[in-house]
């Protein structure tokens, strides 16, 4: 078993001063580690450690500072298979997505090393003559990141990945779910010789940690993936000081099957997007919107692959479906599945908890399949688990009518052949990603990533966008006439 204190100033601190928590494998029960519970003093702590480290960041060359991040990609490499297995162990998933999201990691760190070799900025012409523009990036200062229990290291690697490149210095805290992968990560940078102070981790839970750190007023961005009501309150909070937001919020994404699609292909696709890490991913297959002129067949086809899927324990590869991450999470797709019968949905497959053997120890509920109706809770809400509601459709419109009729737009997916189709689609569905042919699920970390409506605000993590957020920027005037040149005001060439 495993005991971390907080992570301060380049060093393990504080260990068990304000109490602590500890994981446990949502499949066994079993405790994997101890993890102090850091306070408001704690998240100060790390605040001034980060101002104290901020002077010495900025003036690490880009580039140097993408040597890092590729070290600390070297490191992730080296110990994928091990880290994978933390991932599965601490919060759920299937071997392979718990690599998967190692290889996520690695795969962000390597794209946003490039980044310290670019930071582009922009040179343009002034309305006066011998005088030129051009804008710089500088880093914010001081960043907070707040990360959630599903992806406990790719989502991380986006925030502190891109914060580092920019030259902020940042106060991290991983979700109360998944602190040993937190800590796991604090480790990679320590052997890749991250300077200490650029990075720190305070543990435990929302109040007081986030909140110390959303309210700080040292703090200029906080960047914070989560659950929709989390994410307004950390905007109001975040207000008081005017600091920047980024927040990654919730999806119901919606995969459509028309009437054209390879039917096998769309049934694959949908099984991976809705029951893929137990479905609590942002942007899990929420909504299966078919054509009525496949329905029955996909529906058929559908139903015999659910009811096929194995459930399990995750770390064995021969494992379909995982547990719920913890207790409140089984309750609350339970509490869903309970709502859908109330509302009338028709429950084809599921619908319950797995008990006896080793299904007692863990948080196990087997996929499920509803017939519903657009409008039903089942079909609005975010459910975070393996509950998929299939909604009946008789043309494009409606299609694109039920699936952008949400609060949220994250991830989008259609299945055609028809490339106008396909097109129309891409314009009209509001989403911040859409998908032909494949899952809602599995975005590349070189796309920006990121969604509309309530799905969040600010700029959006990964891809070429990935440093908006951690960024200013600043237009710089060049005069070289050696005069006072007025701009707005001045004739030019005796005009
Ligand atoms: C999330 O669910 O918070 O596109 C992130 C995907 C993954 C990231 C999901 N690459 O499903």
């Amino acid at each position: 078993m495993k005991e971390y204190g907080l992570f301060i100033g380049g060093k393990w601190v504080d260990p068990f001063k304000d109490g602590t928590f500890q994981s446990t494998n949502p499949a066994t029960g079993e405790i994997l580690g101890t993890i102090a519970k850091g306070g408001e003093q704690d998240v100060h702590n790390a605040v001034l450690a980060a101002e104290k480290a901020l002077a010495g960041w900025k003036k690490y060359p880009p580039p140097k500072r993408g040597e890092i991040l590729l070290k600390a990609a070297g490191i992730l490499r080296e110990k994928k298979d091990e880290l994978g297995e933390l991932v599965t162990r601490e919060m759920g998933k299937v071997i392979a997505e718990g690599k998967g999201e190692v290889q996520e990691a690695i795969d962000f760190f390597e794209y946003i090393a490039g980044e310290g070799r670019r930071m582009l900025g922009e040179t343009t012409t002034s309305e006066l003559p011998e005088k030129f523009c051009m804008t710089v990036r500088q880093p914010v200062g001081v960043v907070g990141c707040i990360t959630p229990w599903n992806f406990p290291m790719a989502v991380p690697s986006w925030k502190i990945g891109a914060a580092l490149i920019s030259g902020n210095t940042v106060v991290y805290k991983p979700a109360t779910l998944t602190p040993l992968c937190g800590a796991a990560m604090m480790q990679v940078f320590e052997q890749a010789g991250l300077p200490p102070g650029v990075l720190n981790m305070v543990t435990g839970p929302a109040d007081p940690v986030g909140k110390a750190i959303v309210e700080s007023p040292a703090i200029g961005v906080v960047s914070f993936t989560g659950g929709v009501a989390a994410g307004k309150d950390v905007y109001k909070r975040a207000s008081v000081s005017l600091k920047r937001v980024g927040l990654e919020l919730g999806g119901k994404n919606p995969q459509i099957v028309m009437q054209d699609a390879d039917i096998d292909l769309a049934v694959e696709g949908v099984l991976f997007g809705a029951f893929g890490t137990a479905g609590q991913r942002c942007t899990a297959t929420g909504r299966l919107i078919v054509h009525e002129k496949v329905y029955d067949k996909v529906l058929k086809n559908l139903l015999a692959r659910t009811k096929a899927l194995k459930l399990g324990n995750p770390v064995d590869p021969a494992i379909d479906v995982g547990p719920l991450s913890h207790k409140a999470q089984e309750e609350k797709v339970l509490d869903y599945i309970e709502i859908g019968r109330k509302e009338g949905a028709k429950l084809l497959c599921g619908g319950e908890k797995l008990t006896g053997g080793d299904y007692d120890k863990g948080f196990y509920i087997a996929p499920t399949l509803f017939e519903a109706e657009h409008g039903m809770r089942i079909t609005q809400e975010e459910i975070f688990g393996p509950v998929l509601p299939v909604i009946k459709i008789s043309d494009f419109e409606e299609a694109v009518h039920v699936a952008n009729d949400v609060e949220y737009g994250l991830s989008t997916s259609i299945y055609t052949r028809d490339i106008s189709m396909a097109l129309r689609a891409i314009d009209q569905l509001e989403s911040g990603i859409t998908y032909i042919n494949a899952p809602t699920i599995g975005a590349e970390v070189h796309l920006p990533f990121g969604g509309v409506k309530n799905t969040g605000i600010g700029t959006r993590e990964a891809g070429t966008t990935a440093i908006e957020e951690f960024t200013e920027i600043k237009s710089v005037f060049i005069d070289y006439s050696g005069q006072l040149q007025k701009a707005q005001i001045q004739p030019v060439n005796g005009e």
